[in-house]
């Protein structure tokens, strides 16, 4: 089997049965924050487009590249399509002229013409990418391979049992806005970031871990930001403050744990993959030398591209829309019909909107529990964000349904909050639409219906087996210390002695000390627990 990296979390996957292409990105995402790097643009794409069989895991921006899949993609490809809730995917795809699509089962293995088989594994809760994550399992001649691309599965089990895997990608860099658009102390932000660095390693390790695949591929990230606003965030010294550590950085970190399985892919680098080895080739000399230039590299890139982001912010400009007049049409009647979500909200939220010149805000609520849009009345508010008024009146000129796969991930905002991080705030964000917020509204009624009675025993205390966030088993994600246990799946904070979620509102755990007969009250403190860090 040959994998040949197309940057990001894109590659190119063939086998004498047909050749599938992944995830093509190429154009840069979330108002021309998000670029791949290294720079893929100058890839054969009139070959690589030649595929027998696409596969786009997820809408997200950096993954479902309109404009490349329509230039580069041959529409005789057949696309092979997670089972998501929604069919935005596949009408999406059909808009750009795709017309084939072999519509997967979640988990189900499915062999199609000359001995290949494919099996894709959908996460579909309302916090998974736009309403939907996958990964994509391969096989072919006994060699198995696991796209993991950026989903995050609370168990590879179902892929373990379809035997040992030989190529496992996935990814390792962070992909959100935390910390660093917050108004934190540059302190605080740092040791936010260190923490989320960290944690966001030491993640992929326990992912890693639990498949043993002979050979670990670090992909899907990070991007790089080429806008002279946003280039601090680029991870070119190694800060350990930075979210966004590179490939090469994850290479040595996972070197000097001793591991020697790591496989680094470049855009045009190319791995064969067989049972009993893994040779890659690069279309560099040096993959180190070529990550020690990298400021260079992306100084080169940033020039190239400048004309690209001038155009893209000439495009966002529409002084004829009214914005509150629009979020109200837009917005009160998604407000009406949510219950959980703007129950899960619990208070308004301040949107400052900043005209171009920086010399004008105008103050906008979203005020959930009085369902309404209007005028900020100096009132207290959960969270606030401030951005450039341009950027609201762009989507709501497109008429964008998922704020968190536009603004948000553009991290051209800053934002403030009181309290601990609210899921809800981002979930209702992403489900502008009739369709996705009756999908979440379901979604979080029969989450919250759904009683977990499994216990599993950690140190010294018995917790639930399923974490309250979104089920990971905690006998393998779980970390206890000190009385808090951390779930390493998305980094979510306990106190155990009363259960409570210390990163974000709701979500007790149910949890007592181990030599505590079941039906005796946990421990209570006299004093709540401060709340922990937020994750967004
Ligand atoms: S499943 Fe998300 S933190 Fe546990």
């Amino acid at each position: 089997m040959r994998v040949t990296g197309t940057g990001h979390a894109g590659m190119r996957i063939d086998t004498p049965a047909g050749s599938i292409l992944c995830d093509p990105w190429v154009n840069p995402a979330y108002f021309a924050s998000w670029f791949p790097f290294p720079d893929n643009s100058a890839l054969d794409w009139a070959r690589l487009g030649r595929t027998d069989y696409l596969y786009v895991s997820h809408l997200h921006r950096d993954h479902f590249d309109a404009a490349h899949l329509r230039r580069f993609v041959s529409k005789k490809a057949t696309v092979l399509l997670p089972e998501y809730p929604t069919s935005e995917l596949e009408d999406e795809l059909r808009a750009l002229g795709f017309t084939s699509f072999l519509r997967t089962t979640s988990n189900e293995p499915v062999a199609l013409d000359g001995g290949l088989h494919v099996m894709i594994q959908a996460l579909t809760s309302p916090t998974d990418g736009p309403i939907g994550d996958s990964s994509l399992w391969v096989e072919y001649d006994g060699v198995r391979l696991l796209n993991q691309n950026d989903a995050r599965p609370s168990d590879l089990g179902v892929f373990a049992a379809l035997g040992h895997v030989h190529a496992h990608l996935l990814q390792f860099s962070g992909a959100i806005w935390y910390p660093m658009v917050y108004e934190l102390p540059a302190a605080a932000k740092a040791a936010f970031g260190k923490q989320k660095r960290d944690r966001q390693l030491d993640r992929t390790i326990r992912y890693i871990d639990d498949l043993k695949a002979s050979w670990v591929f670090p992909i899907a990230g990070p991007p790089c930001f080429l806008d002279d606003e946003l280039w601090h965030f680029n991870d070119i010294v190694g800060d350990p403050g930075n979210i966004f550590p590179d490939q090469q950085a994850f290479v040595d970190h996972y070197a000097g744990l001793g591991r020697d399985n790591a496989v680094l892919l470049l855009p045009g680098s190319v791995a064969e993959v067989t049972a009993g080895g893994c040779r890659a080739t690069h279309p560099v000399p040096d993959v180190a030398e070529f990550f020690a230039a990298k400021e260079e590299h992306l100084r080169a890139y940033q020039r190239r591209q400048a004309p690209v982001i001038g155009a893209a912010k000439a495009s966002w400009r529409h002084p004829e829309i009214d914005v509150l007049l629009e979020l109200k049409r837009r917005i009160e009647p998604l407000l009406d019909e949510s219950l959980y979500l703007a129950q899960g909200v619990g208070g308004p939220v301040r949107f400052d909107l900043v005209s171009d010149d920086g010399d004008e805000v105008e103050s906008i609520v979203v005020d959930f529990p009085g369902r309404q849009v209007r005028a900020y009345a100096d009132e207290k508010v959960r969270y606030r964000f401030r951005t450039r008024r341009t950027l609201v009146a762009h989507l709501l000129h497109t008429g964008e349904v998922d704020w968190v796969n536009s603004l948000f991930l553009s991290c051209r905002f800053s934002a403030a909050r009181i309290g601990q991080y609210n899921e809800f705030i981002y979930a209702f964000f992403k489900c502008l639409s009739e369709e996705r917020l009756q999908y979440a509204e379901g979604w979080y009624d029969e989450h919250q219906r759904t009683t977990d009675v499994e216990d599993t025993r950690l140190g010294d205390w018995i917790v639930q087996r399923r974490c309250p966030h979104l089920k990971a088993d905690l006998s393998r994600f779980g970390i206890v210390d000190g009385g808090v246990l951390t779930c390493q799946l998305h980094g979510w904070r306990f106190d155990l002695a009363t259960g409570r979620c210390l990163t974000s509102a709701g979500h007790q755990l149910r949890s007592r000390r181990a030599d505590q007969p079941p039906d005796q009250p946990a421990v209570q403190p006299a004093v709540q627990p401060a709340g922990g860090p937020a994750v967004a």
